[in-house]
């Protein structure tokens, strides 16, 4: 299994085409898609026709250097969700979102905080990364924590998109943060 990056105690890979019964399985619990959908799980041939070739096509064009990757406790090997680090299809190469899915039984015990440490670090040291931003809805309060916690700061406020107009607590919108490589280099003294 290629090691795309090594945290303290988990491990992250590149997706393959066999990894579909994983995201299937994190999409299927309401809690973890609370913010996303509402609750409702991805359709599973949604995973295998558009989600999967998604994350395959990415690899294609930024070389596994950036994307969406596997993570896995080191110790054990257990399959705990996904971060990514990628930048928009038809934006900057440079400017890369920073997200984050991890199935409800590894929330709590640091795990999005410490790979997105990692991730972020290897964007700006290896990768040629300036910028990483990320989005949420505003009331998802786990997901600003992480981006608290990395050094992120809020940088506006954004409108829910329509497709999740029903979303609980949608009508307070998202908000997106961002930290430049020069902020995060400032932040390590
Ligand atoms: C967002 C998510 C990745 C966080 O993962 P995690 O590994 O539990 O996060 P961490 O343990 O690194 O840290 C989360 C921080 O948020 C805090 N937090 C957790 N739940 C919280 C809540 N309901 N309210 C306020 N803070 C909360 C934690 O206490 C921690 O802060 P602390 O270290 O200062 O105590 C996880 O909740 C998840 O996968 N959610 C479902 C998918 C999702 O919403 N993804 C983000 C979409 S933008």
């Amino acid at each position: 299994m290629a090691t795309y990056l090594e945290s303290e105690r988990l491990t992250l890979r590149p997706f393959t085409a066999a990894d579909a019964d994983l995201l299937i399985e994190l999409d299927s619990d309401p809690a973890v898609m609370r913010y996303l959908t509402g609750g409702a799980p991805t359709p599973p041939q949604e995973v295998r026709d558009l989600v999967i070739p998604g994350i395959l096509a990415a690899y294609e064009r930024w070389g596994h250097d950036l994307g969406l990757f596997a993570a896995h406790e080191r110790d054990g090997g257990a399959f705990i969700g996904w971060f990514c680090l990628r930048p928009l299809r038809s934006g900057p190469r440079e400017e890369a979102e920073l997200g984050y899915r991890l199935r409800q039984a590894a929330w709590g015990r640091g795990y999005a905080t410490e790979v997105s440490h990692a991730l972020v670090a290897k964007g700006f040291t290896e990768l040629g990364i300036r910028m990483v931003w990320a989005e949420t809805m505003t009331v998802n309060r786990p997901s600003r924590k992480v981006m608290e916690k990395l050094g992120m700061t809020l940088a506006q406020s954004i409108p829910t998109p329509d497709d999740m107009m029903t979303v609980e607590g949608s009508e307070y919108g998202g908000v997106r943060y961002e930290i430049t490589k020069d902020q995060w280099e400032r932040r390590q003294f």
